[in-house]
């Protein structure tokens, strides 16, 4: 062994049959990163040489994953059809040419593998023996590839459930289908297994034999059967996503975050979340979102791609794509679409949808609202039944409301329209064109009354009572 660096190998061509689904297996999700994506990620803090995936006709959409998670110097080979393990190894061999190095080969359907489990592997190989299995002990080993061992206790093959005689059922230490290899060896004993077996297909399991036939050491590396857990049907799917999903937890518990309870709390691999946020029950925080310290996300909400902001609180609600600035408050029951900003201390209240809105510094839509294509100053407030109506059945439009404007209830803003500072719509008012500062609308189609908009005695109401009410 010369080089330092592992070349490395995913399979992910199989079609996941037992998933019943058009969508290759590996694309399924869980903690919302697609099978191969953990994979990926647990090998990208390996040093490595070249990393070949081995994909199916489906070779976009698996790139298209990839680099959507941001691995952009994989190289992909095709392998049509789908022949088996074996045979999908050999196809990356023959891409990449001579190995002469570690070939560090893992199913791309095992999401719990940890990148330390996958550098010890390669450490085996280095330290002499010519393969590396990664094994474990579990409770139910189904159809999964059991380890035979000699008497001494050396690995001597991997039989598949499918062709194990009812005495190798018997065996609960199972292949979890990581590989360490030495790649020249590798490289010449893949073209000779065959398909001789239940399934008809080309077993990379097989090798193993072959190698310790021809007198070569190959070593089982054991990890616990949770680390192990492969996926093949959607009850896998399942119990995979609940393990990681309680590790994510616990990570985040550990980095002092409060999750009052982790079993109805659901966290997507990709969110960050800063120490003393805390995150009340049945709450899904996805994709790329982040909590900050201070933040209350939950109970029952559900925040997608977005930024909760220092201090802020989200109750009962749905936010994606959102911003959410420093003590800003949402809920109960808000819809925040994509685009929407709030600035510091903003409030988002009772059934209020906004979509691609900025609301600014202290304003308020606090109940049964439809802010769409708006930009919103600061110390706004809007009066509940607010309507933007932004759409005339045939294309979008603006709604500019600027700083400290008054929108009373169900003012229908229809866009494009801009209403300037310090202005104010009466209630009930259906509102077309601009009103200018200070100014009043008032009535259907709303008529403008100049200098009138501090009448509607908003100053005045502030500093006495609160304008939630
Ligand atoms: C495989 C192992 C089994 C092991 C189990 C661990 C073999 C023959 N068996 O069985 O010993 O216990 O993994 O999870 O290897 N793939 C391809 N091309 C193919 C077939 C599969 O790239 O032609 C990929 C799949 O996308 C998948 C991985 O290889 O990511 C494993 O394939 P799968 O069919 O799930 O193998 P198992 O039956 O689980
Ligand atoms: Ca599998």
């Amino acid at each position: 062994m010369t080089s330092p660096k592992p070349t490395v190998v995913v399979l992910a061509a199989g079609k996941g049959k037992r998933l019943r689904s058009p969508i290759p297996k590996v694309l399924h999700r869980v903690a919302g990163r697609p099978l191969f994506v953990h994979v990926l990620t647990a090998l990208s803090s390996l040093s490595h040489e070249r990393a070949v995936v081995v994909v199916s006709k489906e070779e976009d959409a698996m790139r298209a994953a990839a680099e959507g998670a941001g691995f952009t110097d994989l190289e992909y080979v095709v392998q049509d059809p789908p022949n088996g393990t074996g045979d999908a190894v050999k196809v990356a061999l023959e891409h990449l040419g001579v190995v002469d190095d570690v070939a560090l080969v893992v199913n791309g359907d095992t999401p719990l593998v940890r990148a330390e489990t996958l550098k010890a592997l390669v450490d085996v190989v280095r330290e002499g023996a010519t393969a590396a299995v990664l094994t474990a002990t579990v409770a139910d080993p189904a159809d999964l590839g059991r380890v035979v061992r000699r008497p001494d206790g050396s690995v001597e093959r991997i039989v598949e459930a499918r062709d194990a005689t009812p005495a190798e059922l018997e065996i609960v230490e199972v292949n979890c289908g990581a590989y360490a290899f030495d790649g020249a060896v590798l490289s010449e004993l893949i073209s000779k297994i065959d398909r001789e077996n239940a399934q008809g297909e080309y077993y990379l399991t097989d090798v193993v034999q072959l190698m310790v036939s021809e007198g070569h050491g190959v070593e089982a590396h054991m990890v616990t059967a949770e680390e192990s857990a492969g996926v093949n049907d959607r009850k896998d799917l399942a119990e995979v996503g609940a393990l990681l999903r309680a590790q994510i937890c616990e990570k985040w518990l550990q980095e002092g975050v409060t999750i009052v309870d982790p079993s109805t709390t659901y966290i997507d691999a990709d969110v960050t979340i800063e120490p003393d946020a805390t995150i009340l029950p049945f709450t899904f925080l996805e994709g790329a979102t982040t909590i900050a310290a201070g933040a209350e996300v939950g109970p029952n909400s559900r925040i997608v791609d977005s930024e909760v902001g220092p201090g802020a609180t989200v109750t009962y609600s749905v936010v994606r794509g959102s911003t959410l600035g420093p003590e800003s408050s949402v809920g109960p029951y808000a819809s925040l679409r994509p685009g929407t900003t709030l600035g510091r201390g903003a409030r988002i209240g009772t059934f209020v949808e906004t979509k691609a809105t900025s609301i600014g510094d202290d304003s308020k839509a606090n109940h049964l609202a439809y802010l769409g294509d708006a930009e919103i100053g600061r110390g706004v407030n809007v009066g509940a039944g607010t309507i933007t109506c932004n759409w005339d059945g045939r294309d979008k439009h603006k709604t500019i409301i600027d700083d400290d404007a008054y929108i009373g209830s169900d003012t229908m803003l229809v866009a494009p329209t801009h209403i300037g500072k310090r202005a104010a719509t009466a209630a009930g008012s259906v509102v077309r064109g601009d009103v200018p500062d200070d100014a009043l609308a008032v009535g259907v189609p709303a008529r403008i009354i100049e200098g009138k908009g501090n009448k509607m005695g908003r100053v005045e109401r502030a500093e006495t009572e609160s304008e939630d009410d």
